[in-house]
């Protein structure tokens, strides 16, 4: 291992929080090898883009911004993509972009710091073998924010929704090690850090051989200093009561749950391969909702999916209406090249016009059921984790264990702390709040 002084590091990142968190350890690989970050493309000698590849939208922007990044190039720096895009694209991606010297899948980032020396003496290569060993266990993920973490404890999918390119751009499903995990866990609260999330495509799926995903809440639970405990994205077939106790019995997981539903109908979910109905669906926010009372609930829903009728959309719209989900990510159905979803007949496609109808329709419905159920919040009160400056620049953004957002007056010394509130106004999505007690004392990290 070298620690000299090799050059400066930028990387851009898209796509979802296994991405946030591969650009931690990726940047971590390469500090390891005298790489220092920097925040801007102009001043790197190594940029890297880490992309997405689940909707063509997601792609479309990688595309136009490496056109960009042309202009922020040092005559000597190194343009690399990585991700499920690489992934994805492979060697047809350096043929199409004569500036990328670098394509590299989410498995190849062991051999980043060779490859970039390689790509500086003018050697252009791909690497996207999938490594089903491979869990970056002796990497130290750089990590930029001081209030919460990202651990992997997945990698890859063995799910096979019709629609999804997950599968083949992050290979098949893996688990690291409980010990692992809880040890990554202990360094993280040993930084100060209380809050984690930990990432899985069907987190809740998680087994080590030995650990199922109950035991590994339990044991990162247990560990001193992390008082709030997040996990994303859980499938619903994979929530056992064994994980439903011991979400209930950790005080440190949070009383929130991203619960993807994709749809409300069950013809919809049988061609999306999804492996549950509504019924099945509405039966798992029931037991959540029964073991955790008071429980935020998020989901993603698909619009457009080959075959919807207007009745199955309408389906979707009264699941989310007797659900009442706190948030949802809404997406158009994006046909993904090799899915499942591209070989069913041409006449189930839905026009993009009506695509576009229900997704406007969608939207409201989410809205209005979020704006009920927020007003209905006013005057309680709230322990919030104060995480950063709010994005207008006045005011400080902090979350609920339900995962609301929370803007509140204050100054940046207080980033990290934990608050209780008052929630006092609503936008309808989020809420203004003002502190109504002094700092809580944090439980002291041994
Ligand atoms: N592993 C997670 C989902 C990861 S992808 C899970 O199973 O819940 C995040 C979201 O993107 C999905 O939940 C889905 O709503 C959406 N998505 C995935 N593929 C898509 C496609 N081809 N078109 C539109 N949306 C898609
Ligand atoms: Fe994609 Fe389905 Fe796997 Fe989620 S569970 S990553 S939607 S294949
Ligand atoms: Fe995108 Fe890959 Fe995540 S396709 S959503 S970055 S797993």
């Amino acid at each position: 291992m070298t620690t000299h002084a090799s050059g400066t590091v930028y990387i851009e990142t898209y796509g979802c929080q296994m991405n946030v968190s591969d650009s931690e350890l990726m940047y971590g690989r390469l500090a390891e090898f005298g790489y220092v970050a920097v925040g801007s493309p102009d001043e790197a000698d190594v940029i890297l883009v880490n992309t997405c590849a689940i909707r063509d939208h997601a792609e479309q922007r990688v595309i136009g911004r490496l056109g960009e990044l042309k202009r922020h190039m040092k005559p000597n720096s190194v343009l690399g993509v990585t991700g499920c895009m690489a992934q994805r694209l492979g060697p047809r991606l350096l043929k199409s972009a004569k500036h990328v010297q670098l394509v590299i899948g989410p498995d190849g980032y062991r051999a980043l710091p060779s490859l970039v020396e390689g790509a500086r003496n003018g050697v252009r290569a791909s690497s996207v073998e999938f490594d089903l060993e491979e869990h970056y266990e002796d990497f130290r993920a750089q990590r930029f924010d001081g209030v919460k973490a990202w651990i992997p404890v997945q990698r890859g999918c063995d799910y096979k929704c019709t629609y999804c390119i997950v599968p083949m751009t992050r290979g098949p499903e893996r688990s690291r090690r409980l010990l692992d995990v809880v040890r990554e866990a202990r360094g993280i609260a040993e930084s100060g850090i209380t809050e984690i999330t930990l990432l899985g495509q069907t987190v809740n799926s998680y087994n080590d051989g030995q650990h199922d995903f109950a035991a590994l809440l339990r044991a990162v639970g247990a560990v001193s200093g992390v008082r709030r405990l997040r996990f994303t994205s859980p499938h619903p077939n994979d929530f056992s009561e064994r994980v439903i106790d011991a979400m209930a019995e950790t005080p440190a997981v949070c009383e929130h749950v991203h619960l993807p539903m994709q749809s409300g109908s069950s013809n919809v979910l049988k061609r999306m391969l999804r492996r549950y109905t509504r019924e099945s669906y509405l039966d798992c926010v029931a037991r959540l909702r029964s073991a955790i009372p008071g429980m935020g609930l998020t989901t993603d829903i698909i619009v457009g999916f080959p075959g919807e009728t207007d009745q199955d959309f309408e389906d979707t719209l009264s699941a989310v209406r007797e659900i009442g989900f706190d948030d949802a990510f809404t997406f158009k159905f994006s046909a993904r090249e090799g899915t499942a979803a591209t070989r069913m007949p041409e006449s189930l496609t839905v026009p993009d016009a009506t695509a576009s109808k229900r997704l406007a329709r969608l939207i409201e419905t989410v809205r209005d059921g979020m704006r009920a159920q927020n007003l209905g919040l006013l005057g309680a009160r709230r322990e919030i984790l104060i995480e950063k400056v709010s994005r207008r620049g006045t005011l400080l953004q902090g979350r609920t264990r339900d995962f609301r957002t929370v803007l509140v007056p204050g100054d940046d010394s207080m980033i990290g702390q934990y608050q209780t509130v008052e929630l006092t106004g609503t936008t309808g999505s989020t809420f203004t709040g003002g502190v109504v007690s002094e700092r809580l004392q944090l439980p002291v990290a041994v």
